[in-house]
């Protein structure tokens, strides 16, 4: 028996939650370890269509323990709104299946509001950020001024708590023209808050430990992808979260043992949101095509995702940084239709080739990419759930990509849909 973690292994918003939820029906608990509301997971059952950010892709299953780990940076407005919005489409949720850990930072306001003045002061050297606050929730959070779920518990201590915060915000407001912060009314909100979200709040690396014991399969459901990584993607575009395997454990408070399968989410063709290097990037009718049939707009924010060609070169190292035991590869079907494919297979910059992408802004910004080239098919792939069902030249690009990352692949998705999935090889088997 295994316990599996999902990761994005490219740029984020790989079809992540649709194989969460897929994979759900075979555990008990699914865990979010990090990350916020940057993420928009979506997931297809029967036709409807559940957009989540920060609950657990789990959730939408009875009998299931959803859990959103001390990793993870919660905006208690938002995931109430949430809440309330999953409820109108007639999923249960209550404390006996959603617990938040009670160490989680919070992202308050403040943070929100920070975060879209600096994208507006940087101009054009802006990361686009979704502008929830999620990169300065964490700097509080490592600058030990974060104010944590379970301080909300102890309104007669916040005072202390929020003054120290602000004493570092507003002197940062300051800088940008903007008002301080009133530590009355924020204390006023979070008083108000409180009540709606402790329910909710426990110690979740105990719930855990206790599950694992109890021999109960625990499913991650990671945020973000690789490339996104603070520390391995390309910084400083970037989210400011680690969104690797490993990320798994420490964001939910159980050991390096806890996860024994991890599998990379990884789309058949390559998209970016927000600025930075995207070496493969289309900017002429094919990158428009790639987009409309991908549907490729941000779940969180609606904008339009950069679309290219499949970069092995960098899924090959994403793999590895993150220890990725197997792959599922989505989105098979937006490539119907194309006469030719092209995959990434390494690059070169400044007259030396590289077989995967090096660390640096200045090195990355004259990345050339260097291909090979496929033949498209004219059948469908849409909502095959079998090998068999594929065309020829189809199985011949899942197995050159498979060969190029030098990783298996366990699953393929076919379509937006819950149950169009080929599967290879349950994660859940080890
Ligand atoms: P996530 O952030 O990794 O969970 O991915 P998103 O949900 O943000 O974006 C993936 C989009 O592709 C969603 O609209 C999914 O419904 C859709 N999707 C997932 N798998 C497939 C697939 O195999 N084929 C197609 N056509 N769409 C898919
Ligand atoms: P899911 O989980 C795609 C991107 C933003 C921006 C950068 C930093 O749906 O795959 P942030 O708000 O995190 O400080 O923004 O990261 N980004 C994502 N891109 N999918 C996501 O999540 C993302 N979450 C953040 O567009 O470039
Ligand atoms: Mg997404």
């Amino acid at each position: 028996m295994a316990d599996v973690a999902v990761i994005g292994a490219q740029w984020g918003d790989e079809g992540k939650g649709k194989l969460v939820d897929w994979l759900s029906a075979r555990a008990d608990v699914v865990v979010r370890f990090q990350g916020g509301h940057n993420a928009g997971h979506t997931l297809v059952i029967d036709g409807e269509v559940y957009k989540l950010s920060l609950l657990p892709s789990g959730i939408v299953r009875d009998g299931k323990m959803s859990v959103i780990g001390n990793g993870v940076v919660v905006d208690p407005w938002a995931l109430l709104a949430e809440m309330e919005r999953l409820k109108g489409q007639g999923v249960k949720i209550t404390p006996t299946n959603l617990m938040i850990a009670e160490n989680a930072s919070l992202i308050l306001p403040l943070h929100g509001e920070l975060d879209k003045m600096r994208e507006e002061a940087a101009g054009k050297g802006k990361i686009g950020t979704t502008g929830r606050g999620i990169g300065p929730s964490y700097e509080d959070k490592a600058g030990r001024r974060a104010i944590k779920l379970i301080d909300l518990a102890y309104p007669e201590s916040l005072p202390q708590k929020i003054e120290r915060l602000l004493t570092h915000h507003n002197a940062l407001r300051r800088g940008f023209g903007a008002a301080d912060i009133d530590a009355g009314a924020l204390l006023a909100q979070l008083k108000e808050i409180a009540p709606q979200i402790l329910p909710f709040a426990g110690p979740v690396w105990k719930l855990l430990h206790d599950a694992r014991k109890a021999g109960n399969r625990i499913l991650f459901e990671g945020a973000q992808g690789v490339l996104l990584d603070v520390d391995h993607g390309t910084y400083p575009f970037v989210t400011s979260s680690n969104t690797v395997a490993g990320q798994a454990a420490t964001g939910s408070g159980l050991g390096p043992r806890a996860v024994n399968y991890v599998l990379g989410i990884v789309k058949a063709y390559t998209t970016r949101v927000g600025e930075g290097p995207f070496p493969t990037e289309l900017d002429d009718d094919i990158g428009q095509k790639l987009g409309e049939r991908g549907h490729e707009f941000g779940t969180v924010t609606g904008r339009k995702r950069r679309c290219g060609w499949f970069d092995a070169a960098l899924v090959r190292q994403s793999l590895r940084i993150a220890g990725v035991d197997g792959i599922a590869l989505t989105k098979l079907d937006v490539l119907d239709t194309f006469e030719e494919l092209k995959v990434c297979t390494g690059y070169e910059i400044d007259g030396q080739s590289f077989d995967y992408l090096p660390a640096g802004i200045d090195r990355q910004k004259n990345v050339k990419p260097i291909y090979e080239s496929l033949q498209g098919w004219s059948g469908s792939t849409a909502g095959a759930r079998s090998w068999a069902d594929l065309p020829a030249e189809a199985v011949k690009y899942v197995r050159r990509i498979e060969e190029l990352i030098e990783c298996p692949i366990a699953l393929v998705s076919t379509s937006p849909e819950r149950e169009d999935v080929i599967l290879m090889k349950d994660p859940f088997e080890g």
